[in-house]
């Protein structure tokens, strides 16, 4: 009885960590290149001009920035920002720290939101 109490205890820390790290739970899947709008599409070109040189956008494994994988389905972004619009927006467009500030046109900003979304 006792060794089960301490099981479970185990098994409730391993939750735990599960639930607050995130590190766990699959993450929802990007959207395939093959069913991406005109929108999207022109966003990843953005996003390969722009964004590509410091972060990955199929997995949240950092480079020079963290890993953009399902970064607009997340609750918190490495900030512990919500990734809203705006946020993202700002953070792009003032840039964060490490990470410049990158001039795009209304098109691109929009193009490349629309992407992110897909990630
Ligand atoms: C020169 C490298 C570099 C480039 C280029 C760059 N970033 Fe970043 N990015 C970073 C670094 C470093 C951070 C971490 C900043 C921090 O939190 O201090 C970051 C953070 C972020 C975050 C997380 C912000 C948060 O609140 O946690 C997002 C989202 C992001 N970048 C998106 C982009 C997008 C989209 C582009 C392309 C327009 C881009 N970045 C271009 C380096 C870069």
């Amino acid at each position: 009885m006792r060794i089960l109490n301490r099981r479970f205890g185990l098994l409730m820390v391993a939750a735990f960590g599960c639930v607050f790290a995130g590190g766990c739970k699959p993450l929802p899947p990007s959207k395939p290149a093959a069913l991406w709008s005109p929108e999207e599409a022109r966003g990843a070109q953005v996003y390969q001009a722009y964004c590509a040189k410091c972060h990955y956008p199929t997995t949240t494994r950092g480079m020079k920035g963290p890993g953009l994988q399902a970064i607009t389905k997340v609750k918190a972004m490495p900030s512990g920002a919500p990734p809203t619009d705006e946020r993202l927006t700002a953070t792009i467009l003032r840039g964060r720290g490490m990470m410049p500030a990158t001039q795009l046109t209304d098109d691109q900003l929009q193009d490349l939101l629309a992407y992110l979304h897909s990630l």
